[in-house]
């Protein structure tokens, strides 16, 4: 795909989840374009964005910020973190974008969605929603972050990892790769009226034992992954701090790699973006510290 020429210098894409995983990796993706960047946030602060992005205050939570925040905006990157009102507010920022009159929005979706499984279902009721609206959109769906393996990171650190994906296989994507396609996807010319949806993976699959084989060679010691029934796994989150919101939709997800829902490698991030797509070994090597 061809690069941004449109026929205003600087069209302004507004990023909704700047701050978030990949919201970050795109601004940082977009730093060199000719775009005008808008951070949607809660909490506009000088030391979160570049000096480059424009902040602008804003609560999903409450739709009458919307119209104001996304003011003059030609494209639309949506996210939010998972939350119950996941629905709800980004349905509100699609009709708050069409009536903006932003040309494209392209939403950070999941691989999976056919899955009756939050977040998973959230994600297909949004995405049927923006079908139904005149306005043109790239759906990204991303297979599962390799940042999945953060949470686990103190368990394998401490030697007692373990979870509820049995020998099942999960492809990993480094959120870098995601937001690589995103900025592709926002600055293609052509593709205001387009309607159309991506798969992005990594490389390859990986079972939970194979990750910590590989944490072994990494780390130069064995690390070990326990089979845990989905009941067990949940206490143990639960017990360890975590929301039982938050629990069950990570323990949903480790049921989706026990029956290797999510195993297809696709080549999208490389056709979108012209790289390979980054490995989990790379991805484990950078974060080395946080597993010793
Ligand atoms: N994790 C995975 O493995 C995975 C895989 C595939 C797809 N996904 C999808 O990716 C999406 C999450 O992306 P992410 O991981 O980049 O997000 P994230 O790191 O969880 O960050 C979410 C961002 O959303 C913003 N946000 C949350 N609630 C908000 C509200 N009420 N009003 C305004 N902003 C709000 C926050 O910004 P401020 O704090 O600055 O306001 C935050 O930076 C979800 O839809 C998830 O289903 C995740």
């Amino acid at each position: 795909m061809s690069h941004l020429a449109s026929a205003r210098p600087r069209p302004c894409v507004a990023i909704a989840g700047a701050s978030g995983r990949v919201g970050a990796a795109l601004i940082a993706s977009l730093a060199a374009d000719p775009v005008d960047l808008v951070a949607l946030t809660r909490k506009p602060d000088p030391a979160r964005f570049p000096a480059a992005v424009t902040q602008r205050a804003v609560d999903f939570d409450t739709p009458a910020t919307l119209a104001a925040a996304l003011d003059g905006a030609d494209r639309l990157f949506l996210a939010q973190g998972t939350s119950p009102r996941q629905v709800e507010n980004e349905i509100a920022l699609i009709d708050a974008a069409v009536a903006a009159g932003v040309k494209h929005i392209v939403k950070l979706s999941a691989f999976g969605t056919p899955l009756q499984l939050h977040p998973f279902d959230w994600h297909t009721r949004i995405e049927a929603h923006l079908a139904t609206r005149d306005i043109g959109y790239t759906l990204l769906r991303p297979s599962t972050f390799n940042d999945f393996l953060l949470r686990a990171a103190p368990e394998i650190a401490k030697g007692n990892w373990g979870g509820a994906a049995g020998n099942g296989v999960v492809n990993l994507v480094d959120t870098r790769d995601v937001a690589d396609s995103a900025r592709v996807a926002l600055l293609d010319p052509d593709s205001s009226d387009w309607q159309r949806a991506f798969h992005l993976t990594g490389p390859r699959a990986w079972s939970m034992p194979q990750v910590a084989a590989e944490l072994s060679r990494l780390l130069g010691r064995t690390v070990g992954y326990e089979q845990r029934s989905a009941e067990d796994q949940r206490a143990r989150l639960v017990a360890a701090g975590l929301p039982d919101f938050a629990a069950g939709v990570r323990v949903g997800l480790e049921r989706a790699f026990y029956e290797s829902a999510l195993q297809e490698t696709t080549s999208t991030v490389q056709l979108l973006t012209g790289h390979a797509p980054r490995t989990l070994t790379a991805w484990l090597e950078e974060n080395l510290a946080l597993f010793r």
